[in-house]
């Protein structure tokens, strides 16, 4: 599916490329699954931090099987099931990755629920570990929690043993928090999010707050920290850069911590590697689970990117190139199976 112009998603448009080869320390995955994320949305529209050049093909996760390997790359075999992060052109037959972000895939892990890992998880375990520093007993605020960055935090946040409060903006998302083991849920539609979270922590404040909408959320939220908490900018869903007074951090004793998944594996490949491989025990051991809100054909890619647009997504969407049968009942998938 290919981005000739930038703009809404139904600008996608399929069509045949030639295959792509792997350069060294590269492989070529035969895609089976990729997994949509809010930066696609942003990147076909032009309004991403990076723009590359016309025309491209986004897709930033995939799950599928090694075709070809680049030269120098070793621990990894032609035929072997495999996740990574691609960045760009995951909506494709055929993808390459560079093996330092590819990792196998565990057996009996399902390629769609594959597809919806890597990305978001990798950036809700190191806002919350590295630079969130979430400590067990914390209490976390996530913002946008039945997003996809947003239900990683909520479900990360749990297996660290902080106690989670979860905030969105609708009453069918606090109930699918709440399944998804939120300690508490919180609608922030109506403005009342800072007297919610003082009156749930005793008035202290959240320690950590993860926030991936910024916004009039960010506001509200950077009004219920903790003394010593950390307040996370992660993304701005909302479409709003905030600005911060920062006398807040002055009078509450808290900071403010910036999160950059992308250039945090570039700077730091071994903790990045490290994380994954902290993550994968996690979702091996079924203490996390990718809630796959809908799986799309890569031909309705764009009502797969629309989706995000119009908030409607619980979990994350994933775009399948397998074929309707090997998918299950109404093209829901249940996680951890083949
Ligand atoms: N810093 C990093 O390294 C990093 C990595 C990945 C993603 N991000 C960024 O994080 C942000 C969220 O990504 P995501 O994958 O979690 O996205 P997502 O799955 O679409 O979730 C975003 C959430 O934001 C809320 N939202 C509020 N206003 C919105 C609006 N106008 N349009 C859409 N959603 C809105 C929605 O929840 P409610 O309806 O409940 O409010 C939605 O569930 C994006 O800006 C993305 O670029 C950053």
């Amino acid at each position: 599916m290919l981005c000739r112009r930038l703009g809404p998603p139904q600008v996608l448009e399929p069509a045949e490329v030639p295959l792509p080869q792997p350069a060294a320390g590269q492989l070529r995955i035969r895609v089976e699954a990729c997994g949509i994320n809010f930066p696609d949305l942003l990147l076909v529209a032009g309004k991403y931090q990076d723009r590359p050049p016309l025309p491209f093909i986004p897709g930033g996760e995939v799950a599928g099987v090694v075709d070809q390997l680049g030269a120098g790359v070793d621990g990894f075999a032609v035929g072997q099931p495999v996740m990574a992060a691609t960045m760009l052109g995951g909506l494709a037959e055929y993808a390459v990755a560079r093996a330092r972000d590819t990792d196998l895939r565990p057996a009996g892990l399902a390629a769609e629920t594959a597809a919806a890992f890597p990305g978001v998880y990798g950036t809700a375990w190191h806002a919350l570990v590295q630079r969130g520093r979430l400590q067990p007993g914390e209490t976390l605020l996530v913002l946008g929690a039945a997003g996809g960055t947003g239900s990683a935090a909520v479900q990360i946040g749990r297996a660290l043993g902080a106690r989670v409060l979860a905030a969105a903006g609708s009453a069918e998302k606090l109930a699918f928090l709440r399944a998804q083991g939120a300690d508490a849920v919180i609608d922030y539609r109506d403005g009342g999010l800072r007297d919610a979270v003082k009156g749930l922590t005793g008035g202290r404040g959240a320690d950590v707050v993860f926030d991936p909408v910024g916004g009039a959320a960010f506001d509200q939220a950077s009004r219920c920290v903790a003394w010593n908490g950390r307040l996370l900018v992660v993304g701005f869903a909302s479409g709003t850069i905030p600005r911060f007074p920062v006398n807040l951090a002055l009078l509450k004793g808290y900071a403010v911590v910036g999160v950059y998944y992308g250039r945090f594996r570039d700077e730091q490949p071994a903790e990045a590697a490290a994380n994954m491989r902290a993550l994968l025990a996690l979702l091996e051991a079924g203490r996390l689970a990718p809630p796959i809100h809908r799986v799309f054909a890569l031909e309705n890619a764009a009502s797969a990117l629309a989706c995000l647009q119009d908030r409607s997504v619980m979990g994350k969407v994933v775009v399948s190139l397998r074929q309707p049968a090997a998918l299950g009942d109404g093209g829901r998938i249940a996680p951890l199976t083949g």
